[in-house]
């Protein structure tokens, strides 16, 4: 089966059509990045315009890069949850009403759903069941994976998403949004011993995350250090980025170990825009090591938002004989362990 696959749901406008025979046959992503980064922030009205725009040129983009016609597609899966609302409703209607029009299923997939996938995209990918980290900038959960559909929340965030929190600690050192990949590059140059950040929650039972006390930390140390014009020094930046950014991969790789033990299961799979940080692959690979586990992910450009994981989602569930019917469903919460088992 080959499927036209459509991600709207935040910042990113992604499309991609997976065939479930011959894998990956195209895929084409627009960042609007650039746009916000003027606002510190995503902007839900301008993110659903800007979707509105970029998707089906982008649609067009990828069947010519696949060198397929309209008629070669099976099925269309979109994103229909969770995200911005406006901007779930440009990638669900396009998609839905493609499908009505070229009398084919659609299938809304969930974008978390789709993360947690996406590392099977790869070679080698791993085999149920497995420990899911998902680290994006709306979510951080810890999730036993028995199967598609079969997800349960071992743990979660109590305040912020990991991303959430690298894009506010970077803000507060006057870094551009988002913040993950500009604190990743700072942390490099940084001297990781010069400031001591706690790590939150460790000392509890659990698999639960807390950031907020982080984000008050980094504020904290980020004044100590301000000159009169309220600037930080590009050294201090890069040794804050790196004091961090270890806080929060430690913290992460530890709720990790917690869950592999919790499970008894030898598979970790991490995905989100977050598991893109080098860092974090690093420390996870170490402890992996350490349980005798494996470590999966996506490539990096498939660890932030993508058509080619809700292609892939979709995929599975629709080959199963499920689909959406013709009322366009969008959902901004969306509880992933309420999905349906295939
Ligand atoms: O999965 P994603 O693209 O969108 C959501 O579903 O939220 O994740 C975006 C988040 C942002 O917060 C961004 O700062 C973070 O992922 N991120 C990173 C890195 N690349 C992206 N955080 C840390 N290190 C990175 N290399
Ligand atoms: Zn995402």
């Amino acid at each position: 089966m080959r499927v036209l696959g459509i991600e709207t749901s935040c910042d990113e406008t992604g499309v991609a059509i997976y065939d479930s025979e011959k894998g990956l046959l195209g895929d084409a992503l627009y960042s609007q990045v650039k746009m916000h980064a003027e606002y510190g922030g995503v902007v839900p009205e301008l993110a659903s315009r800007d979707h509105v725009r970029k998707l089906l040129p982008l649609i067009d983009e990828v069947f010519a890069e696949a060198k397929l016609t309209k008629g070669d597609i099976d099925a269309v899966a979109y994103t229909s949850g969770p995200g911005l609302i406006g901007a779930l409703m440009v990638g669900a209607s396009t998609g839905r009403a493609m499908a009505m029009a070229w009398g084919l299923p659609a299938i809304g997939v969930h974008h978390m759903e789709g993360h947690l996938l996406a590392p099977m995209l790869e070679e080698n990918p791993p085999e149920f069941p497995f420990v899911a980290l998902l680290v994006s900038g709306g979510h951080t959960q810890l999730v036993r994976v028995d199967g598609i559909g079969e997800y349960e929340l071992l743990g979660e965030s109590l305040d912020d998403a990991a991303g959430e929190a690298f894009d506010k600690a970077a803000k507060m050192m006057g870094l551009d949004y988002p913040g993950g990949p500009l604190i990743a590059k700072h942390a490099q140059q940084g001297d990781r011993s010069r400031f001591t950040f706690p790590r939150p929650m460790i000392d509890r039972p659990g698999m639960d995350f807390s950031f907020s006390g982080l984000k008050t930390f980094t504020l904290n140390t980020a004044n100590q250090h301000r000159d009169e014009d309220g600037n930080l020094d590009h050294q201090t930046i890069c040794d804050i980025a790196a004091a961090f950014e270890e806080a929060v991969v430690d913290t992460l790789a530890i709720k990790c170990r917690r869950a592999l033990q919790h499970t008894g299961f030898k598979q970790l799979i991490i995905a989100g825009g977050v598991s893109a940080n080098q860092r974090l692959r690093e420390r996870l690979e170490v402890m992996v090591n350490k349980e005798r586990a494996q470590l999966f992910y996506a490539r990096p450009e498939f660890c932030t938002d993508n058509g080619a994981m809700i292609a892939f989602a979709g995929c599975q569930r629709l080959v199963a004989g499920q689909q959406s019917d013709l009322t366009i469903v969008t959902k901004p919460r969306w509880p992933l362990d309420t999905l349906e088992p295939l």
